[in-house]
């Protein structure tokens, strides 16, 4: 199996990428993280997912193509101009592109739970878990990626990093799988 080959990447992921590339962007999530993102989602009939961390919409573009026609995304990003391309990129009224800051938006959020919550932004995961875990409904998913180490993490990461996966292996509200594939991915369902 050759794991590298994808055969359903999003129409509009290559002009992301472009326009992504032009920005020098480096935080861009990958076609691994996007392919599982799409499969995730259309395991859920109407499903209710939340982004944190939209960026130019490459993973949003994935997880678009998991939804059916009833079900919802919320992406919320902070960068007006990734957003942007995101939004123009993606124009489907299915999505709710919110350009706003994730920790004011996860501190105000009193909406119904996620079947799906992708937390690629430090507010929903290093800082302001418990509170996007509390989105999560039971039996949905708690999707993280970039857990190996990555050339763009600062000093001092990598030891976050590692007590982060320690505290999600200590609770027994989620049951979990570490995946050192991609950037290294840990797929958490609340139970
Ligand atoms: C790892 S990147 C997301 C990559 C994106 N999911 C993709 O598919 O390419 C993290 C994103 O979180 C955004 N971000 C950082 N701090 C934030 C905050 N406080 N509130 C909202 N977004 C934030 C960054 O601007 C960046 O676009």
């Amino acid at each position: 199996m050759q794991d590298e080959i994808f055969t359903d990447i999003p129409v509009q992921y290559e002009s992301i990428q472009a326009a992504t590339k032009a920005l020098s962007f480096n935080m861009a999530s990958d076609l691994f993280t996007g392919s599982l993102l799409k499969t995730l989602v259309a395991s859920k009939p109407c499903a209710r997912i939340l982004e944190l961390g939209t960026g130019s919409g490459l993973a949003t573009s994935w997880i678009l193509q998991g939804m059916d026609e009833d079900a919802i995304l919320v992406t919320v990003e902070n960068n007006a101009v990734l957003l942007e391309i995101a939004q123009q990129q993606l124009n489907d009224n299915r999505i709710d592109f919110v350009l706003a800051d994730g920790y004011q938006w996860l501190s105000e959020y009193k909406g119904k739970q996620f079947d799906l919550v992708f937390a690629d932004a430090m507010p929903g995961k290093y800082d302001l878990f418990e509170e996007a875990l509390a989105m999560v409904k039971t039996g949905g998913f708690y999707i993280i990626d970039d857990m190996r180490p990555q050339p763009n993490w600062p000093e001092g990461h990598a030891e976050r990093v590692d007590n982060f996966i320690q505290m999600l292996e200590n609770r027994n509200d989620i049951t979990l799988t570490k995946l050192n594939w991609s950037t290294g991915i840990i797929i958490c369902v609340k139970v």
